[in-house]
């Protein structure tokens, strides 16, 4: 638990790919309609990378928006850390591949798998880093290119996603702001809930995919829609309660972005109005570890959030993972 802290969000970007899919292309391409992905997920389109445009690319682009928003430049940054399920390659790291499209040549870089908490959980290690002093900048990207992941005819996971980077800029910030604290967890004994296959594929997991690809994205989407309504309020709670803050005090929640009805339904259980709740699902669909820095910049950029707001950020994914925060924007 970090009780105090003196680190923040400097600068923040995002990037999307151009391409739009929208819910009327994939009717036809799976046997499904517009009308059954809005109701049962909120989402209306995502945006996908091209099958020749690797993912590392969005990823630089945002990481030179975050820098410039920051105002430094990547000689600056003295670590990168790259939160992604769906890197281009296991090696080099997107996180080699991002200080190089950038020219970040004094950083260290290295990638941190927690799905869709990815963001949370390398916010949290990045500031480990900032308060021991070993480290001032610390660029933290989320990005991802899940679509090349899925198996585009699975129609309970294909219409879910998309593709998109959104990054940080960390450094010190004024004493009383920026990150005041974060909570992590996971819960492996659910971890079957969520597969992407890599190096190995048992048979179980060969069996629940039933095109030729076993390499690709499975999900029990029931089972993690109940843990994820539950562990939305939870990180929240834990997050505020730790350090003395209620959701009173809270201007914002930016939550992961997985189901209009997860969001829905977590805003129900912390008593809160939906408009403390942020959501742009409807535009990007499920962008895994993109999805809270996308959101925070989308909520910054549209004028939602001022210097002096209490946010919390809370997200949950493949492990199963979770993980929550709570900031004062310092900018
Ligand atoms: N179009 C039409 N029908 C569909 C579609 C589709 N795209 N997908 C599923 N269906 C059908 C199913 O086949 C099922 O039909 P049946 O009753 O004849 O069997 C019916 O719709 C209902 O299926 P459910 O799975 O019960 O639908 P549900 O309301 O639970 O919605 C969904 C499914 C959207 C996946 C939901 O469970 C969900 O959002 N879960 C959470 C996902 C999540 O949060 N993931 C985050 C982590 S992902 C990561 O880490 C990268």
């Amino acid at each position: 638990m970090n009780k105090t802290c003196s680190y923040g969000i400097l600068g923040i970007g995002s990037c999307l790919p151009e391409k739009i899919l929208t819910n009327f292309d994939w009717e036809k391409m799976v046997d499904t309609t517009d009308e059954w992905i809005t109701k049962r997920t909120g989402i209306s389109e995502r945006r996908v990378l091209e099958k020749n445009e690797p993912g590392h690319e969005i990823g630089v682009k945002a990481a030179k928006r975050a820098l410039e928003d920051a105002g430094l430049n990547a000689e600056d940054l003295d670590l990168i850390i790259v939160a992604t399920e769906t890197p281009d390659y296991l090696t080099p790291s997107m996180s080699c591949l991002i200080q190089n499209g950038i020219g970040a040549k004094k950083a260290a870089a290295f990638d941190l798998n927690a799905a869709c908490s990815g963001f949370i959980y390398s916010m949290t290690v990045a500031g480990q880093f900032i308060k021991t002093g070993m480290y001032k900048h610390i660029l933290v990207v989320g990005c991802e290119s899940l679509t090349k992941a899925m198996d585009w005819n699975d129609r309970n996971t294909c219409v879910l996603f998309g593709d998109g980077a959104g990054a940080a800029v960390l450094g010190p910030v004024e004493e009383g702001y920026g990150v005041l604290n974060t909570c992590i967890g996971a819960v492996g004994e659910m971890g079957h809930n969520i597969t992407l296959p890599c190096c190995y594929v048992n048979e179980a997991e060969a069996a629940k995919r039933q095109g030729e690809d076993k390499r690709v994205f499975w999900m029990d989407g029931s089972e993690v829609f109940k843990f994820a309504v539950k562990i939305m309020e939870y990180g929240t709670n834990k997050a505020l309660e730790e350090i003395g803050l209620k959701l009173d005090d809270v201007k914002l929640i930016v939550p992961h972005q997985a189901n209009i009805r997860i969001l829905e339904g977590a805003a129900k259980r912390l008593g809160v109005t939906s408009d403390k709740v942020f959501s742009n699902i409807q535009k990007y669909g499920n962008i895994s570890s993109a999805s809270i820095p996308v959101g925070l910049n989308d909520a910054y950029r549209g004028g939602k959030i001022n210097k002096g707001d209490n946010l919390v950020l809370v997200g949950f994914g493949g492990g199963l993972t979770w993980g929550s925060a709570v900031i004062k924007w310092s900018k």
